[in-house]
């Protein structure tokens, strides 16, 4: 018996020393960790349970037959952040680089049917060279396998995605599909075709840094949510994003419970809006003074700064925040701001999580780069996710909520259920000086008279109150009041059912 006992521990052994130790070397030189030191970090100390350790490929092309490492390439399996169940799969790229067979393939695709069967978010940790060259068109249908679970569970269990080293060809499209992707600063890169065929195809030589790192990713592609400084640091962040998210779509994500009283004032935010209406001010000073214990999870903080979106919680319940950044082109929303704060809206409403959104903003980026990118539809993606979004929406404008964009920052006309606005709050069809010189265009010659128009507009408009007496918002509040205001709307709103009529699915502007 003990003999047996012997070969099944030296066999675990084997296997989890998966490409040797000269690769795990490596690995390690390249400030890399291995995919069991990651999944390590990323879960409960001790409380991963793995799956298939002995799965090997089934290839005998090209002298594979003599080449099976066991595990082939990916450990799989299950275990707890803080107590809650997530399925995961990490990439090793020890073993083949980390490269999809058909073998490695149905060990993912098993977790994942796992995920979803028993509602738990699933996590793929990502270091890999792409289909195995070696299997050919069977690596394929792997693939396909794996895209089509991320598509069915899409929407109903959070699927994260961080990716810790090459993330090339096929393996690029399943992150693509799940809800969130970190990376890893430069030890990570994502491209659907490497330096090498860029170079072959278009003469174009790129690193793969600038071709795919998280400087591209997580600021200009918007492909990633952001990027870490290290492996380390993103597992951990990975364990603090999951506290905020529900298990599934059925479920509500955990209370966590805080000394930080739902009644609090905070008078310094009666001083937050600057005298000057075109001076700015960090709208990321009232998230944080808002949330319990300003503790905030930004999401896509380095891309389209000039709207932000994260979660929090207000009275240990999590909340997605939304909020125009008047730091950043003033808070305009332009393509990039739409698409990021609309995919954010978007998994807040599957996933139960009530939107908080702060307004200050001065309408649409216009011009002709905006225009031919495709506004007006990148704009509706924004309008869209919010008129849809069935969850409890929170509204409050600090400042000016101009034009299109008044409607389409969560306004009381799609649906905000409570809908507040600082007494400094400008409630206008667009800014006094714009309407004064197109109402009176005649008098454009004459400076003080356009003065006095810009002056008259203000008075008239540049407040929330003309809005207030139409029941657009439910009511002005003082800004020192503000998590207490939310609080209650957020506990009043705790049973909100609203259903949207019977379809297949939407068919949201893409
Ligand atoms: C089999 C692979 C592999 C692959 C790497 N390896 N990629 N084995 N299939 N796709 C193996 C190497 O042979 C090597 O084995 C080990 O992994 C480490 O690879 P290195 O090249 O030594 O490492 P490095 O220099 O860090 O380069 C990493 C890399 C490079 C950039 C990922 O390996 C690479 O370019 N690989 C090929 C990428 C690729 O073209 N993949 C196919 C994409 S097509 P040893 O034994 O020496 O340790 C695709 C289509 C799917 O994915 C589309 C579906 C929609």
């Amino acid at each position: 018996m003990q003999d047996i006992l012997n070969q099944l521990q030296q066999r675990r052994d084997v296997a989890r020393l998966g490409g040797g130790e000269r690769r795990i070397e490596a690995q390690h030189k390249r400030g890399k960790l291995t995919a069991r030191e990651r999944i390590d970090l990323l879960l409960d100390e001790g409380s991963f349970e793995e799956f298939d350790m002995f799965v090997e490929h089934r290839c005998s092309d090209f002298g594979m037959q003599d080449q099976k490492i066991p595990g082939d390439g990916v450990v799989t399996g299950w275990g707890t952040v803080n107590g809650r169940t997530v399925y995961l799969f990490a990439k090793d790229f020890t073993v083949f680089g980390g490269s999809l067979s058909e073998a490695h393939a149905k060990k993912i695709t098993k977790i994942q049917d796992m995920a979803l069967q028993n509602r738990a978010p699933i996590i793929g940790l990502f270091d890999a060279g792409g289909a195995r060259i070696q299997e050919g068109v069977a690596a394929l249908g792997g693939y396909g396998e794996v895209f089509q679970r991320n598509v069915m569970a899409s929407g109903v269990i959070p699927q994260i995605s961080v990716i810790m080293g090459p993330c090339a060809g096929g393996d690029v499209y399943s992150p693509a599909m799940t809800d969130f992707i970190f990376m890893v600063k430069d030890t990570s890169y994502m491209f659907v075709t490497g330096p090498d065929v860029v170079k072959t195809v278009t003469n174009e030589t790129v690193t793969a840094e600038d071709l795919g790192g998280a400087s591209v990713h997580a600021v200009k592609s918007s492909v990633a949510d952001k990027g870490y400084e290290n492996d380390v640091e993103a597992l951990l962040q990975m364990r603090r994003l999951i506290d905020f998210l529900p298990a599934s779509n059925t479920e509500d994500a955990p209370d966590v419970p805080t000394d930080d009283d739902g009644e609090r004032l905070d008078s310094s935010l009666d001083t937050l809006i600057p005298a000057n209406p075109n001076q700015p001010y960090d709208i990321k000073e009232l998230i944080h003074k808002t949330v319990d214990e300003g503790d905030f999870f930004e999401i896509q903080e380095a891309h389209a700064k000039n709207i932000v979106v994260g979660f929090a919680r207000v009275e240990g319940h999590t909340v997605g925040i939304i909020a125009n950044q008047p730091m950043v082109l003033a808070g305009v929303l332009d393509s990039d701001a739409s698409r990021k704060a609309a995919r954010f809206v978007r998994f807040c409403d599957c996933f139960n999580i009530p939107l908080v959104t702060f307004v200050d903003v001065p309408g649409f980026l216009p011009g002709t780069d905006q225009e031919y990118g495709g506004l007006i539809k990148h704009g509706a993606k924004l309008l869209f996710a919010y008129a849809e979004a069935t969850v409890p929406k929170v509204t409050v404008i600090t400042r000016k909520a101009y034009g299109g964009a008044y409607d389409v920052m969560s306004s009381k006309h799609i649906r905000g259920d409570v809908n507040y606005a600082w007494p400094t709050a400008e409630i206008a069809v667009m800014g006094p000086k714009g309407a004064a010189e197109i109402i009176y265009r005649s008098e454009l010659d004459d400076k003080d008279k356009i003065a006095q128009r810009t002056k008259d507009y203000e008075d008239r408009f540049a407040n929330p109150f003309v809005a207030a007496e139409r029941g657009y918002i439910d009511e002005v509040i003082m800004p020192n009041a503000t998590r207490r205001r939310i609080s209650r709307a957020l506990n009043m709103l705790r049973n909100k059912q609203v259903e949207n009529p019977w379809k297949k699915h939407d068919n949201i502007p893409l």
